[in-house]
């Protein structure tokens, strides 16, 4: 798909995007990697998938697909950003998951990290319930964040200093249907 393919423009309502950064195939290469990886990580207990909504709906539902173990999924919400493209670091709890963490592996699964601020707000927050392992990943990691928790154990890409979109990321809630990852200016 080119730049300003009809299949891009049909899409973004006749926006092009700059540039495809990771493209279908090298997405779920990546992913089917990050599954083994976890398939390796968690040999026995109980294991949680827990989505951060609503960034990761599509990475996460590629991921658990490559999980070669049982599992099973829940979803947090936390609203951070608004139209703006920078961090507000005002991180809101707006949906709690139903499940109980308690003596669970935890992996919470997260699409981009970049000031860490909300990944901070989080993992704080979950290790309070006791989970028997609190690990993160996440597809992209912008590498910027100036403490970034020491959760972290499973990335897809070292992103670009750049505001990417598509594969479940946003801009203002546009363009999270696309199936490959892009910058938009
Ligand atoms: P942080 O708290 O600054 O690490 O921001 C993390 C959240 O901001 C992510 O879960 C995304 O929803 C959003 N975000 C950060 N960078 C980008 C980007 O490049 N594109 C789209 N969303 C982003
Ligand atoms: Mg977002």
């Amino acid at each position: 798909m080119t730049l300003k393919s009809p299949e891009v423009l049909r899409r973004t309502g006749g926006t092009p995007v700059k540039s495809i950064i990771y493209d279908e195939e090298t997405i779920a290469r990546r992913v089917q990697e990050l599954g083994d990886e976890i398939t390796a990580a968690y040999p026995d207990g109980s294991l949680l998938v827990l989505g951060l909504l609503k960034g990761s709906f599509i990475f996460l539902s590629d991921l658990v697909r490559r999980i070669e173990r049982p599992l099973q999924v829940d979803f947090l919400v936390a609203a951070s950003y608004g139209v703006e493209k920078v961090s507000s670091g005002n991180v809101r709890l707006v949906y709690d998951p139903e499940t109980r963490l308690e003596g669970k592996h935890i992996l919470l699964v997260e699409d981009i990290i970049d000031s860490g601020k909300t990944l901070k707000r989080l993992t704080t927050l979950l290790r309070a319930r006791e989970p028997r392992s609190l690990a993160i990943c996440a597809l992209l990691d912008k590498q910027i964040a100036p403490d970034p928790p020491p959760e972290i154990r499973f990335v897809g890409f070292k992103a670009p200093p750049a505001f990417l979109v598509g594969y479940g990321l946003d801009h203002a809630e546009n363009y999270r249907h696309l199936p490959f990852i892009a910058d938009l200016e």
